[in-house]
């Protein structure tokens, strides 16, 4: 992405160095809004409808009103990607509730602001699909509305900082000695052959990615149990799994230092990677498809 990468801001597609937003932004002075993340392989949206459909949730959550039906925002994303030269890229798409003078309780007349762009998509490296990734752990002292995919963002980023400082991968977190999520993804473990994963509540984002890797075990029969995992449950498993749609699915090896299982991506790691690997490879398929 360069100053003349091709963004849209309310309506209009313009170059990154021609977008301009109000300092009254309600996005900038408090944070309120929220945003999508929109896995793209070879210019086909991955699972667009369950990331609409997220959006949404967000936007009823928040009491933003979705300035777009579901067919604009897709109309809307297809004519961005189109517009990009990446054949793999991420969707970023933010709305705010938009311009009006500083004071906490919600304007009455306000224009929502919608900003999109979108930069390359970055998947793991075959180094870790093969070898797996570090992850270190931290107390979850977030909010109890980790659900909505606000660009308050203030308690992710204090917490990823603490991997990128120890040069690992993710902060895989736990509120009161349970496993949530990690600072930009959602985490679940293999025991005895079962997948475990913490229930989809306030507390957790319900990730497009994980959604998908529970649909793909229930298409090969693997085991499922949503369940609150412990602290100690985590530390003890045979295996140990990221998902996020730039992570797609990905094994920690190691935790805080200390081998999980054996130490290496495990078998039911390898199959779930290959199952998504074919759905993404899918979209290869579609592509002799006019786009519009
Ligand atoms: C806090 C958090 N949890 C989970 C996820 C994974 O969500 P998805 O699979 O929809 O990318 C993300 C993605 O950015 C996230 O920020």
């Amino acid at each position: 992405m360069n100053q003349d990468s091709i963004v849209y801001l309310n309506g209009v597609f313009q170059p990154l160095s021609e977008a301009k937003v109000s300092v009254l932004d309600r996005g900038f002075i408090f944070g309120d809004g929220v945003y999508e993340v929109v896995p793209v392989y070879h210019r086909r949206p991955f699972r667009m409808a369950q990331h609409l459909e997220r959006l949404e949730n967000s936007l009823a959550a928040t009491r933003i009103p979705n300035p777009k039906s579901a067919a604009e925002w897709e109309a809307l994303l297809l004519e961005m990607i189109r517009q990009t030269p990446y054949e793999q890229q991420a969707v970023y798409l933010q709305i705010t509730r938009g311009v009006a003078p500083r004071d906490h309780g919600f304007p009455q007349e306000v224009t929502p602001t919608v900003f999109m762009m979108t930069v390359p998509l970055k998947t793991p490296t075959p180094e870790q699909i093969e070898h797996g990734v570090a992850c270190v752990s931290a107390e979850d002292f977030r909010w109890h509305r980790c659900d909505i995919k606000s660009i308050s963002l203030l308690g992710n980023v204090l917490l990823r900082q603490i991997s990128v400082e120890a040069e690992a991968i993710e902060t895989i977190l736990f509120r009161d000695g349970f496993l949530t999520e990690a600072s930009a993804s959602n985490v679940l473990i293999v025991k005895n052959g079962v997948i475990l994963t913490p229930p989809q509540n306030h507390l957790i984002l319900s990730g497009v990615s994980l959604n998908a890797v529970l649909e793909f075990a229930s298409m090969v029969s693997l085991p499922v149990e949503v369940r609150p995992v412990s602290r100690m449950e985590v530390l003890a498993a045979d295996e140990l799994w990221l998902t996020s749609s730039g992570k797609e699915v990905l094994a920690v090896t190691t935790l805080d230092g200390k081998p999980i299982g054996d130490g290496k991506p495990g078998v039911l790691f390898k199959k779930m990677w290959a199952y998504y690997q074919s759905e993404v490879r899918k979209q290869e398929s579609e592509i002799r498809k006019p786009v519009l």
